[in-house]
């Protein structure tokens, strides 16, 4: 069936602008799930036994995965699921996809950019999350004791945004590293720093866990709020 017009992925200049640094990327966002779209053939097995939604989920994200690609002069190539749940890219291709839903909002999006910025290379995150209260034993376990205190010191109408940043900054931080890396990295092995300011934040790492050393730090997070989301995107540069 044919998507329609209100469905197609559309680029967004205000997502590309969460990633300063990359040159050439492209962000499509779409704000409805595409229904009534079959997957790419080479994609279907991965979401052969998943829930309507969550195939809808997939097949937007992917749409808007190769609209980013298209961008990047390259064809709609199939991008399978890989053994972390990573979408895998072409060669030489960095991206990421999110998905989220808030109560009569979808969001979806997808970032590309090339990964060789010769001598180094570059693995980009992209997530985004709906702003509201963390229970308190679920904040625990995202958000380290400083992080916490960081929260507590700010006005309280900001702290419920500002918790969800911490978590949104994180998440997109293990997307971005997980293209160099392929490692798994707790909530408790990053510090996200400069929660009083609004948009940029670094993220720092305060484990000594041996898959970031090749990872240059801090790392910058770049968010904007918007429609009751925090949507972060972090850029990791590999060291000189
Ligand atoms: C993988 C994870 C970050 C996804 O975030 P989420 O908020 O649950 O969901 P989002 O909708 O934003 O993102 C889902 C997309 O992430 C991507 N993704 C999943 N695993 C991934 C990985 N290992 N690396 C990169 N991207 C990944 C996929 O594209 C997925 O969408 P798809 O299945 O339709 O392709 C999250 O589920 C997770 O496992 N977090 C724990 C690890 C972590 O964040 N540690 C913090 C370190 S500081």
């Amino acid at each position: 069936m044919m998507e329609s017009a209100e469905t197609q992925p559309a680029r967004s200049d205000e997502l590309e602008a969460l990633f300063p640094d990359v040159e050439g990327v492209a962000v499509y966002e779409s704000s409805s799930l595409l229904q009534d779209v079959a997957p790419h053939p080479a994609e279907a097995a991965f979401i052969s036994k998943a829930v309507d939604k969550r195939k809808e989920e997939f097949i937007t994200g992917r749409a808007c995965a190769r609209a980013a690609l298209a961008s990047l002069g390259m064809e709609p190539v199939p991008l399978p699921v890989g053994e972390g749940r990573q979408p895998e890219w072409p060669n030489n291709v960095t991206g990421s996809i999110t998905h989220t839903r808030r109560v009569g909002h979808e969001f979806i999006a997808a970032a590309t950019a090339f990964s060789d910025r010769a001598p180094r290379r570059i693995g980009i995150g992209l997530d985004a999350e709906v702003i509201q209260p963390l229970k308190d034993g679920v904040r625990d376990m995202l958000l380290t004791p400083d992080e916490i205190a960081a929260v507590e010191d700010l006005p309280v109408d900001q702290r419920e945004t500002a918790a969800i940043a911490v978590f949104s900054a994180k998440e997109a931080f293990y997307k971005a590293q997980y293209a160099i890396t392929g490692a798994w990295v707790g909530f408790g092995d990053m510090h996200v720093l400069g929660l009083a300011q609004s948009g940029t934040r670094q993220l720092a790492q305060i484990s000594d866990l041996e898959a970031l050393r090749e990872i240059e730090f801090p790392v910058d997070c770049r968010q904007i709020v918007r429609n009751g989301l925090v949507i972060s995107g972090v850029t990791v540069w590999t060291r000189l």
